[in-house]
């Protein structure tokens, strides 16, 4: 029996990175998967990667930004599935500027994806945990849904945001049945940093010196993996943690305990 053998749980942005290490990792404990995100090549992938284990997967093509994908993606899970035990809040996307620098186009989309399609996913999963009794919901928040940082205001406003709205599901739904957490990862190490463009990091001699740098400013010394966020996300989704909820889970390192 793995942690989450017979429950059914919803992953957006299951396509690289950590949803793609929790999808996995939840596949290794049983559950059956919905996968969400734009890039079908690689979604196709994962859900082959996690039906390999033994278990169902299936890859929901959507942009978490339409109200409208949002709506389908949980169609397809409840019409495959009939039950969504977990809903892992985790699509997102990183954005650069100041106050002075960030412009509407930039607001709307950090907002959009960040902050309005956890909002929009809860909204559509909640009633039917609580006709099944039980839910979880997980959101991923970040380092900086509790301390700021410089020149990534637009990211930082939307963690912020997820990080209150999860303390305020909390406590809306905790007579459900339904906790909801944030997991809150420092400097994750994914493929998407290495993409042409994506921040300083895609010039290999600029990646090792942001690697020397974390080995700086991050207690542990180093970026985290992945695999280590996925863990602590399996921690707020099954039974272990049936008694925690409005929890913001710092997996950074150390980073904010300076
Ligand atoms: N890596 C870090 O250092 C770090 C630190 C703190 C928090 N986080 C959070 O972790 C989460 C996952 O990011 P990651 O680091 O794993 O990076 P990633 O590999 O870029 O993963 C982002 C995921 O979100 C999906 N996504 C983005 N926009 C979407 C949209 N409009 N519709 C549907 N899916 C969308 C992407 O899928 P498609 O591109 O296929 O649509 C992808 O699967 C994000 O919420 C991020 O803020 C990351």
């Amino acid at each position: 029996m793995g942690k989450l053998t017979g429950k059914v749980a919803l992953i957006t942005g299951g396509t690289s990175g950590i949803g793609k290490a929790t999808a996995l990792l939840f596949a290794d404990e049983g559950a059956g998967l919905v996968i969400t995100g734009r890039r079908v090549g690689l979604g196709t992938l994962v859900a082959a990667e996690a039906r390999q284990k033994g278990v169902r997967c299936e890859f929901v093509e959507a942009d978490q930004a339409r109200a409208e994908d949002c709506q389908k993606v949980v169609e397809i899970a409840l019409r495959e599935f009939g039950r969504i035990d977990i809903l892992f809040n985790n699509a997102g996307i990183v954005t650069k500027g100041t106050a002075e620098t960030t412009d509407e186009s930039v607001w709307r989309e950090t907002m959009e994806i960040n902050v309005t399609a956890v909002w929009r996913m809860s909204k559509l999963v909640i009633p039917h945990m609580k006709r099944q009794g039980r839910g979880v919901i997980v959101n991923n928040g970040s380092d900086w849904s509790l301390v700021a940082g410089r020149d990534a205001f637009p990211y930082i406003a939307s963690k912020g945001a997820v990080g209150m709205m999860t303390k305020a599901m909390a406590l809306d739904f905790a007579r459900d049945n339904i906790r909801v957490n944030a997991v809150c990862p420092g400097d994750t190490f994914v493929d998407r940093w290495l993409e042409k463009g994506y921040f300083e990091y895609s010039d290999p001699a600029t990646l090792e010196d942001a690697k020397r740098e974390a080995g700086a400013y991050i207690p542990m010394g180093r970026f985290a993996q992945p695999e280590e966020i996925a863990r602590a996300v399996l921690f707020l989704a099954c039974d272990d943690s049936s008694f925690v909820t409005g929890h913001l889970l710092l997996v950074d390192g150390g980073n904010t305990a300076q």
